[in-house]
């Protein structure tokens, strides 16, 4: 049984493999956090230190005894209002303009299996995987009712969390404040490691000790953002990729959100986590409830691999859906950096032709292709196919790829709309806008209110008759702007609050509904690369484009970073042209393709521009794709050197025997007189003998692993290395 309870005080272990999450229910109801980490078996309540604390007061109810503080002990949910001047996971204003919320338990229940939450992504399971906990607790003053509800995935040493917030008082309150995840630790010396960028340069790694308050991670922009991503690890000071205690979170949504982390006066660690609370107020009438996003949690005592490894297996499990969520992804080439709006049927087919003689499974006809589209100021908005441009119209395009054997995919930008279309002519009233202001543009466009049933309306018939109109098998589904002048035409003053979250349910309700309809499409999320990457897109859409930075060299980092949540698989990632279009560097192709191939593989240049010779490499990089992707989306990733700090990134893949590695990266910038340095290779049988490839040499994995292969002295900037390994007899 992966949860277990005891009697007075009512203690509720959360058991996983390795992992162990205590709540407590103490005598006065208040839900306390024990214990997040190693699995013990044993109640950790021992190790709370009550003592009387100078203004953190008592409560009511803890009569004479002034150690009993909300504002020092460990909470499961904090509330606002009541004492705990810490950060807090939930506020409420009711109806009387006050703001206490105090929260004591009621209930639970236990059952097997674990149920969905109504509009938003979460983590699916059968019953034979997942166990659910559900803590009800109610306010003392009966205004409010909160059930926390906990997934427990032994297996997979993951736990699930959310909440529904009900009001069940008598009139109408504002949520202000509805976060998903909150976790106290007054154990423990942490570090945070938090991953920021910009556009072009996503998830950047930073580790840092915690500061005495609050330090935080969030975005407002309407999106996840490249800004900051809706993940976050703590680590015990002596963690490294391979041993130590660390925590990671994911919240399982695309829009504005919040993480803090805060060391309070004690030294005790909270961390919170959900919906941004300035872009959040939600009207909940009497007898409604608000559902939060789900997060998932894990916890690893073997390093940022561990950790990294139950998360892709959960995302990649029990995360990503449909047809593409195990299987090979098809090797595409997109036009975007070929062409970028300049460019007819007769280029694409061109394009197209010389693809497929070197072995590319699709053509993705980027931006560009609709409306009147020649220039990012105009067009969006209008989904049908611009025959000036391909003359014929879509569906003979299609059949003419497809008969190149090739399969055929498109872009979209739907949430979208240029003021120059025939849709903004048509529904000015359906971009987002506060009346009587100018709206914000971004790449001269305005945002489409996606909580307007209309939108999606019209959204969903235009999308579904291009979908029924030609052989299309795959959308990339990009946004490029983020998005402010939050307002809907629809809601009342009382309910512009809710504009940032309607909006992400809006845009979920047209993508699942898409995804029902069309389940043999493969859809890629893109937000300008990867401003979207979370793990809410990738319940709709089982690849995301990673960034806009094609550049090798960026792309260890940016790549690097987004592999401590997210699995190979999701990661979109092309080879292009050199000087690369966003840094002028110039990569040798080797370079270029084992850093697309740890992902999900395709082009992004003219191959027609390459040379012979380079045709041919291209061949051999798609076949060893064919050879290696299984073993690449599948195995066991892992991070072998930190980009960020040393002169090359490398990485690997260890099939779950552990009967074969592939080992990839690139040497950064070479140096007169290098000595060729060796990597050590992790996730090897010590005792198994390991037969290199390239090289004919055979090692024991223990050798490898401590003493490791070593690499080619580098020769000229950005060489790129690969090494096969499998296990052979003695
Ligand atoms: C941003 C995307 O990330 C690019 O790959 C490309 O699709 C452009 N948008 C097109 O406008």
């Amino acid at each position: 049984m992966a949860i277990r309870i005891e009697e007075n005080p009512k203690n509720f272990y959360l058991e996983t493999k390795n992992s162990m999450y205590q709540i407590q229910a103490d005598s006065r109801g208040v839900l306390k956090h024990i214990w997040y980490g190693r699995r013990t078996g044993r109640d950790m309540s021992y190790l709370l230190d009550y003592h009387d604390v100078g203004f953190s007061g008592n409560t009511y109810d803890a009569g004479e005894d002034r150690t009993y503080s909300l504002d020092t002990m460990p909470l499961e949910y904090a509330a606002e209002g009541i004492g705990d001047f810490r950060v807090a996971a939930v506020a409420v204003t009711h109806g009387n303009g006050g703001n206490a919320l105090d929260l004591r338990y009621e209930s639970h229940r236990v059952y097997r299996g674990k149920e969905g939450i109504p509009g938003l992504p979460y983590v699916y399971a059968g019953d034979a995987d997942v166990e659910t906990l559900e803590i009800v607790l109610k306010d003392t003053a009966g205004e409010v009712r909160v059930a926390l509800r906990y997934g427990v995935f032994e297996e997979l040493d993951v736990v699930t969390r959310s909440a529904v917030i009900e009001n069940c008082g008598p009139g109408p309150k504002m949520l202000t404040k509805a976060h998903t995840v909150c976790i106290d630790m007054p154990w423990g010396d942490w570090e945070w490691v938090h991953f920021h960028g910009r556009h072009t340069m996503e998830r950047q790694v930073q580790r840092l000790p915690l500061l005495s308050g609050i330090q935080e991670s969030s975005s407002k922009r309407g999106a996840s953002s490249h800004q900051q991503n809706p993940t976050v690890l703590l680590c015990e000071k002596d963690c490294t990729e391979d041993r130590g205690g660390c925590f990671g979170a994911a919240l399982m949504y695309s829009g504005c959100f919040q993480t803090q982390i805060e060391l309070d006066q004690l030294g005790q660690v909270r961390l919170v986590m959900g919906l941004h609370p300035d872009t959040f107020r939600w009207k909940l009438e009497a007898g409604a409830a608000f559902y939060t996003p789900e997060a998932i949690l894990s916890w690893s005592d073997q390093g940022f691999a561990g950790l990294s490894h139950q998360f892709h297996r959960v995302i990649r499990e029990h995360v990503c859906r449909g047809k593409y969520k195990l299987a090979e992804r098809p090797v595409l080439i997109n036009n975007w950096e070929a062409t970028y709006f300049s460019f007819d049927e007769e280029k694409l087919y061109n394009i197209a032709e010389q693809a497929a003689k070197l072995g590319v499974d699709m053509l993705v006809m980027d931006d560009g292709w609709f409306g009147v589209r020649d220039s990012d100021s105009s067009g969006l908005g209008d989904w049908y196919v611009n025959e000036r441009k391909l003359k014929g119209g879509l569906a003979k395009l299609v059949q003419k790829i497809r008969g190149l054997g090739m399969s055929f995919g498109i872009w979209l930008e739907p949430e979208m709309v240029s003021e120059d279309s025939d849709l903004y002519r048509a529904h000015p009233e359906w971009a987002i806008r506060i009346p009587g202001r100018q709206p914000m543009r971004g790449r001269y466009q305005l945002v489409l209110d996606m909580s307007r049933e209309d939108v999606r309306e019209y959204l969903y018939e235009a999308i579904s008759s291009l979908l029924r109109s030609a052989d299309i098998s795959y959308i990339k589904w990009d946004m490029n702007r983020n998005v402010c002048d939050w307002y809907s035409t629809l809601l009342p003053p009382d309910r512009q609050g809710e504009a940032p979250h309607r909006y992400v349910l809006g845009l979920y309700e047209l993508l699942e509904r898409l995804n029902t309809d069309f389940p043999d499409v493969l859809f890629e999320g893109c937000c300008g690369g990867g401003g979207r990457f979370d793990a809410g897109m990738l319940y709709y859409c089982p690849q995301i484009w990673c960034s806009d930075d094609t550049d090798a060299y960026a792309r260890t980092k940016i790549q690097y970073g987004t592999s401590f949540f997210y699995p190979v698989s999701t990661i979109g990632s092309h080879v292009s042209a050199v000087p690369n279009h966003q840094t002028g560097r110039v990569t040798p192709l080797s370079a270029r393709a084992v850093t697309a191939m740890a992902g999900s593989f395709g082009y992004e240049l003219d191959l027609n521009t390459l040379t012979e010779e380079e045709k041919e490499a291209v061949k051999d990089q798609i076949s060893r794709f064919r050879e290696y992707g299984p073993l690449i989306h599948n195995g066991h990733y892992y991070r072998l050197s930190d980009p960020q700090k040393e002169n090359r990134g490398i990485w690997s893949f260890v099939e779950k025997d552990q009967s074969a590695a592939l080992v990839q990266g690139v040497l950064f910038h070479a140096e007169p007189n290098m000595v060729g340095h060796p990597v050590r290779l992790k996730g090897l049988k010590k005792e198994a003998l390991y037969r290199i490839r390239e090289t004919g040499e055979v090692y024991t994995g223990a050798a490898l692993m401590h003493g490791g292969i070593l690499l080619p002295r580098g020769w000229g900037d950005y060489m790129a290395v690969e090494y096969y390994l499998e296990t052979v007899e003695p």
